[in-house]
């Protein structure tokens, strides 16, 4: 594993708290994902699923955790059902986890090899009432045309114990996991710390008519150098009007002097994320309308980074972040006040300019799994992304950090990264 141990304690609270959640008498099995094929024999590589992450912390393909808290036997309670490793396994992958290293990670003494898992199943099954299985509840962007290990789990399920009541294990793991522990905290800022040295990294490499993906390059080598696991998605290093595609990746066009780069890229690092976004100029100094346009993006994460603490609805905070760009968007010569004044409330002028959400949970996802309906809480974690997109003008600009909402309002896990336009300056011309 590239990253340290995690204490096996995280994994047991989870599991408890999880359990104390689940209706009397019923089975939980969660799933880990698949290794997804590409052409031929190849494989595009494996990603654990969160929640079999979270409740365990095993990190292997080919594995099944099942949790059955009132099973009459307490050997039943809970097991974990990993992959049989072979000396032809070993032979052309390396080593697989053996039973002792699966107690070790996960805290579960029943470790059993996954081509038993039917069989043990079946004992429990006829004891219990039901089964929370997990799925795939992403609102907007949820797999499909494609099969999971989990719409295989369920198809099975429910074919073989189809008078069983049936439940949704992602209900629970949604409302638990946007409360962060003490070590997923540290976990993060393991992941911030990584983002903030590679973005170091860029700002001293980047110079005029470099390559956007010379750039991602610089970031990945220190990702990976530094212990990251991976890119916590596909980095967007976009140059002049290419940051006015909120989703860019191409990463394949020629840096211009005089253009400036924003840069939104994370970190994963065991598993979690970081997810900061940067704009610096490609040739070292910011010109007087980039300076204007990121020092409004800049107010407004500073002023509506402060609205992030318990008790907010985040509709509302979106809201307020709104009005926030709205007043800049006039500062900037982009809106009249009269426009605003008599605009459309249902068609606000600021989204020609400003068209997406500027807060997420941010976890074990990148867009982690939560409520938005449910105010803010110590424990979570979120993002603050206030941007302005002006492709007329070839400037796009979006600044990120991640905030830990605390009791006395919040922590910015990402502050160490450079923000300021003179340090920015500072740093690209040293
Ligand atoms: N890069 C994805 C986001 O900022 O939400
Ligand atoms: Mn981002
Ligand atoms: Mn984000």
């Amino acid at each position: 594993m590239r990253y340290h141990p995690i204490s096996n304690t995280l994994f047991i609270k989870n599991r408890t708290q999880f359990c104390s959640k689940m209706k009397a008498n019923t089975i939980a099995i969660l799933s880990s994902n698949d290794v997804k094929h590409n052409n031929a024999d190849d494989v595009m590589g494996f990603t654990q699923n969160n929640d079999l992450f979270y409740l365990s912390g095993i990190d292997q393909e080919d594995t099944i955790l099942v949790l059955y808290p009132d099973a009459y036997k307490k050997e039943n309670r809970e097991i974990i059902f990993i992959k049989k490793t072979s000396e032809l396994i070993k032979i052309w992958d390396g080593e697989k986890l053996t039973k002792a290293q699966a107690t070790e990670i996960s805290g579960i003494t029943r470790v059993e090899w996954i081509e038993d898992f039917e069989m043990a199943l079946q004992y429990m099954a006829f004891e219990a009432d039901g089964f929370y299985l997990g799925h795939n509840e992403h609102l907007k962007r949820a797999t499909k045309d494609q099969q999971t290990q989990q719409d295989r789990m369920i198809a099975w399920c429910k074919q073989k114990y189809p008078l069983h009541d049936y439940y949704r294990a992602a209900k629970i793991t949604r409302q638990l996991r946007q409360i962060k522990s003490e070590t997923e905290i540290e976990l993060i800022q393991k992941a911030a710390n990584i983002s903030v040295a590679s973005f170091k990294r860029v700002l001293k490499a980047c110079k005029p008519n470099i390559k956007e993906y010379e750039l991602e390059a610089e970031l990945t080598y220190n990702l990976i150098k530094s212990g990251g696991t991976r890119h916590a998605f596909n980095p967007i290093v976009a140059s002049g009007k290419n940051a006015c595609a909120l989703h860019y990746i191409a990463n394949d066009a020629l840096c211009k002097d005089g253009d400036m780069i924003l840069m939104d890229f994370g970190v994963c690092y065991a598993n979690y994320n970081s997810d900061t976004t940067r704009c610096f100029p490609v040739n070292g100094k910011f010109s007087e309308r980039q300076k204007e346009v990121y020092s409004s993006v800049l107010k407004c994460l500073k002023d509506g980074s402060k609205l992030l603490k318990p008790g907010v609805i985040p509709s509302d905070y979106e809201k307020q972040m709104a009005s926030l760009v709205e007043a800049e968007l006039i500062k900037l010569g982009l809106l009249t006040a009269d426009e605003v004044l008599n605009q459309d409330p249902e068609q606000p002028l600021y989204k020609k300019y400003f068209m997406h959400g500027t807060a997420h949970h941010i976890g074990l996802d990148v867009h982690d799994v939560g409520l938005y309906s449910r105010p803010l809480e110590a424990g979570m974690v979120l993002t603050c992304e206030p941007g302005i997109y002006i492709p007329e003008e070839g400037i796009g600009c979006r600044l990120e950090n991640d905030y830990l909402i605390t009791k006395e309002g919040n922590i910015n896990l990402t502050e160490a990264m450079p923000i300021e336009i003179e340090d920015i300056e500072a740093l690209m011309n040293n």
